[in-house]
């Protein structure tokens, strides 16, 4: 496992990241050291279905479930990220997301997001992509 603790790591995830991979090598220094770590052990919620938050999270190490409605709807694997969806329309969450193991993450403000990725349309575009492939694949809502 990479020494998490030497920022060096941390910008050899996100360079490995396609959102990522776009940005020149000074947004993806400022972004390695501005990540928080986060860790979690198997069950825990990392986001909370209908809470508010605006944390991006890209998973480093372990897996993750997503939860829509009490049901699994994506696993999610070291190197993709969630939280997007809160952070792009400012509404609440649209899905628990559990720890499916030990994981870590690390996570970016919306002020560090929207000043390195957002400001990059090749970037954007590769998280829009990704965004609307789940949206596509996620369970229609109950009706009212
Ligand atoms: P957000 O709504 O901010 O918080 C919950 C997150 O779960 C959401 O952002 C996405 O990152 C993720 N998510 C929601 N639906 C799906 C899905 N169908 N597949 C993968 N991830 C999802």
């Amino acid at each position: 496992m990479p020494d998490w603790s030497d920022r060096t790591a941390v910008m050899n995830l996100l360079s490995a990241v396609p959102v990522f991979s776009s940005l020149d090598k000074k947004h993806l220094k400022t972004l390695a050291n501005a990540a928080a770590e986060r860790n979690y052990n198997a069950g825990d919620v990392i986001v909370s279905e209908g809470t508010k938050g605006l944390g991006f999270y890209l998973l480093a190490e372990g897996q993750v479930a997503v939860e829509k409605a009490g049901k699994v709807v994506a696993t999610l694997n070291s190197g993709q990220f969630f939280g997007e969806m809160a952070l792009l329309d400012e509404q609440p969450r649209t899905a628990n997301v559990k720890a499916a193991s030990k994981a870590k993450c690390f996570v970016l403000s919306p002020w560090e997001f929207w000043g390195s990725v957002g400001k990059d349309p090749e970037a954007m575009r590769i998280l829009l992509r990704e965004t609307v492939r789940r949206l596509r694949h996620s369970p229609p809502a109950p009706e009212d």
